[in-house]
């Protein structure tokens, strides 16, 4: 066995499609999300050798996440990498009524991942080291017009991540940040406009290799991506405020 991995947002695209993909690297995985029903097809279509444990996880109920965390973790004999993956996406504007959609982006895609990050850096101490992956997003790198606090949830927790690296490293807990660009999911179905898509097999094979890497931080694929979010960076507000429409 090469190790235990615990991942949020498991019912669904990424989270799914990385079960599959670190069962398949021998890992036993610790699933959980809220629709447990999904987790349970899902671990009868992995049942294989390596074992299997799921839960039903809310990680905007903050307080159940350590809990949940924790008992995925004693029934597999322990964990080596958690990764914080669940998240939502929600167009919504200000001065429109849909502020509730702001505040359940940040409490799920920031909120909700720092706890996952809390409760893994908790126990990975206890364990004397491991790993810690978030699921962040190239939208993250500046502000979107059409998902501002989409944009916003990611880029904190991305900046969240750079902080509590040094910390971690004293720990040896490493710490990956990974940037996905368009992966085709649910989360993504419904838009136009989705360049540069890749499936999420193929997304999970490019995540699991950088995981099992330890990079720090990436765009998922590197390219085009690295070069387009460099480009992101670097443009002046008013020329990416003509652009971000
Ligand atoms: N697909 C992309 O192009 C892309 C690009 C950049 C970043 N990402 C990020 O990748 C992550 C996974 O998204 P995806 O593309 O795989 O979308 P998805 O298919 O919609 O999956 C989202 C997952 O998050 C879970 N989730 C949502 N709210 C939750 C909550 N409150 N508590 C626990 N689990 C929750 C969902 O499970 P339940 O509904 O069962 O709880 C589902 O398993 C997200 O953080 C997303 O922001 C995706």
């Amino acid at each position: 066995m090469t190790g235990s991995i615990l991942i949020t947002g498991a019912s669904s695209g990424i989270g799914r499609a990385l079960a599959f993909e670190f069962s398949r690297r021998g890992y036993s995985l610790g699933l959980c999300a809220r629709r447990l029903e999904l987790l349970e097809s899902l671990r009868d279509e992995l049942a294989g050798e390596n074992q299997v444990a799921i839960s039903r996880l809310d990680v905007a109920e903050l307080e159940s996440v350590p809990e949940v965390l924790h008992k995925l973790t004693d029934e597999l004999g322990g964990v080596k990498i958690v990764i914080a993956n669940a998240g939502v996406g929600e167009r919504s504007f200000p001065g429109e009524g849909t502020f509730h959609l702001d505040r359940k982006v940040i409490e799920i895609n920031l909120l909700g991942a720092m706890a996952t990050i809390d409760a893994g850096a908790e126990m990975l101490k206890k364990q004397g080291g491991g790993q810690i992956v978030g699921i962040s997003s190239v939208a993250g790198f500046r502000g979107l017009s059409g998902t501002p606090a989409y944009s916003a949830s990611k880029a904190a927790l991305s900046t969240y991540m750079e902080g509590i690296r040094n910390h971690l490293k004293q720990h040896k807990i490493e710490v990956t940040v990974l940037n996905p660009g368009f992966i085709d999911t649910p989360i993504n179905s419904h838009r136009s406009s989705r360049p540069f898509l890749i499936s999420a097999k193929k997304g999970a094979r490019l995540m699991a290799d950088m995981i099992e890497k330890k990079v720090w931080s990436s765009t998922v694929p590197v390219w085009p991506w690295a070069f387009i979010t460099e480009i992101m960076r670097q443009l002046p507000e008013r020329l990416w405020c003509k652009i971000n429409v």
